[in-house]
């Protein structure tokens, strides 16, 4: 059986950032024109009044400081609250596309490898901005890749179903080289007038190479030991945009066609169930947690990963061994634990293992088992 490595990940971060108070003062103003406008009714009781948001609870229940996103004026705008993006022509990159391009020009040079040298593209994310054609198949061409691609969504989990996609693809000789990148404008998809998730996401792209480790020009990859993916329905996180939308016009508009989740009843049913699969996984392969480097957890909530890592561990981590990028990145879905790998893998010494695992949306969780080669 081939050994699958990892020889290269990139990272694209957009230039603007959003901190929490930023935010927080954008929502309240949208809040204070909201009661002002609608004083009567909600003095007749016949509407509520709107709550403010807080900066210091946004940072206490989840971790995060600020996000980057491809649009601040537009968001934090309390006439539009939506991030300003205007369509392209359909003869121009699309943002997903030239995002993920951007991402794979630095996991490529990592890689030691030219575009040409790759044969498949998958484009996993949460979110895709057209139905077709495929974002993949877009940057495939933009790229100059001679092959195949195609787009999967698995919500915040996309990015570890990618890795077992391709892991699968270049085991079973269907493709040699495979680019997984993950296009996240998350913010697109996000109620920036809803107090309970306002604050949770951001937008970034990352970008992971998947080759034969015989062939691999980078001798100091990791290597995938195994990978475990989990799903199991749930309804707790849910977005039901989508193209059937139009036909009910009553109800196109609705809160439910962006981002909605039930985010404590998340935090219970998740955690434990995370903690669990990697347990399992590691047992599953003959290693012991006490082994484990580090954990790049997926970037959801800090508290969850704390609690899950302990689980895992048997004691709290510190943030060498379970690092964090909430603080700057918010959730960024299927990236999170993409961007914790990119940024926090190069002091890793040849041998020594790790976890990348992500959960989200499906219910869908994946786990990932690495080691550095060389
Ligand atoms: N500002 C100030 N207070 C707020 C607030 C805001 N923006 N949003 C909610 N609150 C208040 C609530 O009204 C509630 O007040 P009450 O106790 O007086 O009723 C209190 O804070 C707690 O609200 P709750 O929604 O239970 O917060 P929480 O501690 O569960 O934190 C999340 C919310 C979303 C940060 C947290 O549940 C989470 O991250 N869950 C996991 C989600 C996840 O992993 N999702 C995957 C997505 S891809």
């Amino acid at each position: 059986m081939k050994q699958v490595v990892v020889t290269g990940t990139g990272l694209f971060t957009p230039e603007n950032s959003i901190s929490n108070d930023e935010l927080v003062a954008s929502y309240n103003t949208y809040v204070d024109m909201f009661n002002a406008k609608n004083a009567s009714a909600i003095e007749k009781g016949e509407l509520e009044a709107m709550t403010p948001s807080a900066s210091d609870f946004i940072e206490k229940a989840s971790g995060i400081k600020s996000r980057y996103v491809m649009d601040k004026a537009g968001i934090l705008d309390p006439e539009t609250m939506v991030p300003q993006i205007e369509e392209r022509p359909n003869e121009a990159p699309s943002l997903q596309a030239e995002m993920a391009v951007k991402a794979t020009q630095q996991a490529l040079d990592e890689a030691g490898l030219e575009a040409s040298d790759l044969d498949a593209v998958i484009v996993a994310c949460a979110n895709l901005q057209r139905a077709y054609p495929a974002i993949s198949i877009e940057v495939q061409s933009l790229l100059g890749v001679e092959g195949f691609a195609f787009d999967m969504n698995v919500a915040c989990s996309s990015a570890t179903f990618g890795i077992q996609m391709g892991r699968d693809m270049v085991r079973s000789g269907s493709a040699k080289r495979v680019l997984m990148v993950n296009p996240e404008i998350c913010t697109g998809h996000l109620n920036f007038r809803d107090r309970d998730s306002h604050f949770i996401f951001g937008d970034v792209c990352t970008a992971v190479i998947l080759e034969d480790s015989e062939t691999a020009k980078n001798k100091n990859g990791f290597e995938i030991i195994d990978t475990k993916l989990f799903s199991d329905f749930s309804n707790n996180i849910r977005n039901n945009f989508g193209f059937l939308n139009r036909t009910d016009a009553e109800k196109r508009d609705d809160k439910d066609k962006l981002f909605i989740q039930n985010g404590r009843k998340v935090f219970r049913e998740v955690s434990p169930l995370v903690a669990q699969m990697i347990t399992d996984h590691l047992a599953a392969n003959n290693l012991q947690a006490s082994g484990l480097r580090r954990m790049w957890l997926h970037q959801a909530n800090r508290n969850m990963n704390n609690f899950i890592a302990k689980k895992v561990l048997g004691y709290e981590p510190d943030f060498d061994q379970q690092p964090t990028v909430l603080d700057e990145y918010a959730n960024t879905s299927s990236a999170g634990s993409i961007i914790a790998f990119h940024k926090y893998k190069q002091d890793f010494k040849a041998g020594e293992t790790g976890v990348i695992c992500s959960f989200g949306a499906g219910y869908s969780a994946g786990s990932v088992i690495v080691r550095r080669a060389g």
